[in-house]
């Protein structure tokens, strides 16, 4: 593998440690990264920078991709948050969580394996709010067409690269008529001019909620806006363990971010005992990625080494607390690297 330059953001609250866990074992794998460590969130506040640094979004527009721990974001006051702020200042429009059951962790459902398409830049996350009158408030939800477009022609194009069956579509569009009914229409648009041979479906989003809890498999991909996206990508991580084990990416048009789905956890900082594997799954996305863009099968294989090893680690029973078992941080991501073969 030839060396690669990767920014990586240690984040808040578990952050430092699920990435210095993640870091290790990539290095055990034989993946050759240059880390250019860059702060963003409460970290860059606490070093006296701004939330989010000028240099942390420079430096990955240059270096084009980026792993990311997650970060802090004030409840009802303070700062927009950072990640809100990165994915629109890169134009991350299109965020892919795969969400799959996973080796010795049971849950309700032994058959889901759904990827969530998330609209990365619209939607409710405009943050345009404002007091109409004292007592009165309002936020608003922003859809242009370009963005529509865009996310309908990334999620089918994706379908057919990856050979998924189906899109599904939850939305609103009863309700919120002009914002979700221009998000239907374009994924009608783009399915019928160029996508025909992709099944093609949608479903109204509490109905499709309902649907998704009692019977997963019946999912494929899901497309959703901003707002939707991130609900529902927590409820299907709930399905197959939590949000420790569901990766993610923000892809725009040529830069790329990924992260783990859960935040920053801070009930579980500086405990040592916070499931770093997510954040590991969104690393072999990265090797994957990278490995598509440079056309070369270094980094995939490197990728498909720490799959089987972390999915060995845990069908010998050794998981973090979030699934029942003992291991601490550092403890699952060396028994991780005992298992790396070859
Ligand atoms: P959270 O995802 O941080 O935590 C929710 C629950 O899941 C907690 O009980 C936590 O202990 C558990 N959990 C999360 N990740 C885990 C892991 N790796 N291992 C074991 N258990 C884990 O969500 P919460 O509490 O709503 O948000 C905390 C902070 O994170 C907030 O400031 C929020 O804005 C931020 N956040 C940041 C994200 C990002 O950087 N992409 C995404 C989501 C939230």
């Amino acid at each position: 593998m030839k060396p690669q330059n990767v920014v990586l953001i240690p984040g808040d609250g578990i952050g430092p440690e699920i990435t210095a866990a993640t870091q290790k074992v990539l290095a055990a794998a034989g993946a050759e990264i240059e880390w250019i460590e860059r702060k963003a969130g409460v970290a860059a506040i606490t070093a006296g920078d701004d939330v989010l640094p000028g240099d942390t979004v420079d430096a990955i527009r240059h270096h084009k991709i980026a792993l990311k721990g997650p970060c802090t974001t004030p409840v009802g006051k303070g700062f927009a948050s950072v990640n809100v702020q990165l994915r629109k200042k890169l134009d991350l429009y299109a965020a892919v969580r795969p969400v799959r059951n996973i080796p010795g962790v049971p849950t309700r459902f032994d058959d889901v394996d759904i990827i969530i398409i998330r609209e990365n830049t619209e939607g409710l996350y405009s943050g345009v709010e404002n007091e109409v009158t004292p007592g009165v408030v309002m936020s608003m939800k922003v859809a242009t067409r370009k963005a529509c477009m865009r996310i309908a022609r990334w999620s089918f194009r994706f379908a057919t690269q990856r050979q998924r069956k189906r899109i599904t579509v939850f939305h609103k569009a009863n309700i919120m008529k002009v914002t979700d009914g221009l998000f239907i229409e374009c994924a009608q648009k783009v399915h019928k001019k160029d996508y025909p041979n992709i099944a093609y479906d949608e479903a109204i989003i509490d109905a499709g909620c309902m649907k998704l809890v009692q019977n997963p498999s019946q999912f494929d991909i899901l497309m959703l806006e901003n707002l939707y996206g991130d609900v529902v990508s927590d409820l299907c991580a709930g399905m197959v363990g939590g949000l420790g084990v569901v990766p993610g990416a923000n892809i725009g048009e040529t830069q790329a971010v990924f992260e783990a789905v859960h935040g920053s956890a801070p009930d579980l900082a500086g405990k040592g005992t916070a499931n770093p594997l997510a954040l590991l799954m969104s690393a072999v996305m990265m090797l994957n990625h990278m490995a598509e863009v440079n056309n070369e099968t270094t980094c995939s294989n490197v990728a498909a080494k720490i799959k089987r090893a972390y999915n060995a680690a845990l069908g010998d029973g050794c998981k973090t607390r979030d699934l029942g078992g003992e291991c601490s941080t550092d403890d699952f991501a060396d028994a991780v690297i005992e298992r790396l073969e070859g």
